[in-house]
């Protein structure tokens, strides 16, 4: 029906999916999870807290690796402590405030992509070979923007794409002021991103989608065919593909 019921309903689905593979018999190894940032995980990760605070799922076990991150935001010099910290608008910084500092993942066993690496081609190059070395991803939740982009696949991207260095398209840049006070000079122009093909790996996909403001690109998803100009489209070919999306984002079936 709504944000807060897809929310209930994708939090649920992790932490089954995760204890049917985890606790197989003859399982050997960590889970590995592909997530998101933006708005449309947040209300997943909260669940995700809760059910850690209640004891019912841990992280321990938990490999993850984020979908993207800004190139070249400013790390942030903590005078008193002499020390660097994120910048508060970086992924890093999302994903700490919103999830890791709240639950039992082992730092080593989080992933992500550092755009403020000196080389960012041979980052890129690293963070496919990390996952390759862990086998692959096994669930990768995503959230797409109202032009229909995954992680920060713009339109026209390959659907072949790897994680590589992206330009940002102008809708995406002003989707995104609103996390730089509205300020569209603000908001960096480049990304790096986990790519179609990367995201397409997993062995399962699972995209939330709410808001009609997300209506167009959901019927254009589903409803027409694969289309690198609605890079989510894609997931039409994926084997275990899933859409959770709430009442007004099919406003456009
Ligand atoms: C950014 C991220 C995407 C995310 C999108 C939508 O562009 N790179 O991964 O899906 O925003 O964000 P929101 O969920 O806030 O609508």
């Amino acid at each position: 029906q709504d944000y807060d019921e897809v929310s209930s309903y994708v939090g649920v689905y992790f932490s089954e999916t995760y204890h049917k593979l985890l606790f197989a018999p003859t399982r050997d190894r960590p889970f590995v999870l592909g997530l998101p940032t933006g708005s449309s995980p947040i209300g997943v990760y909260r669940k995700l807290v809760e059910f850690h605070e209640a004891g019912e799922v841990s992280f321990k076990h938990v490999v993850t690796f984020n979908m993207d991150e800004y190139v070249g935001l400013p790390r942030v010099l903590i005078i008193f402590s002499a020390g660097f910290s994120d910048h508060p608008e970086s992924y890093h910084t999302f994903m700490c405030t919103q999830l890791f500092d709240h639950i039992d993942i082992l730092k080593e066993n989080i992933h992500m992509l550092d755009g403020n690496a000196l080389d960012l081609d041979a980052e890129c190059r690293r963070y496919e070979a990390t996952i390759a070395k862990f086998g692959g991803i096994e669930l990768f939740l995503g959230g797409i923007g109202p032009d229909g982009h995954i992680a920060f696949n713009e339109p026209a991207s390959s659907l072949t794409s790897r994680t590589r260095v992206k330009t940002l398209a102008y809708e995406t840049i002003i989707a995104n002021a609103r996390f730089f006070e509205g300020d569209i000079s603000k908001v960096p122009k480049l990304a790096l991103t986990v790519g179609v093909a990367t995201i397409m790996d997993a062995r399962e996909v699972c995209i939330i989608i709410t808001g009609a403001h997300k209506s167009i690109a959901l019927a254009k998803c589903i409803e027409e065919g694969v289309n690198h100009l609605w890079t989510v489209s894609a997931i039409q070919m994926h084997p275990k593909g899933l859409i959770v999306c709430d009442e007004d984002s099919t406003l456009e079936l």
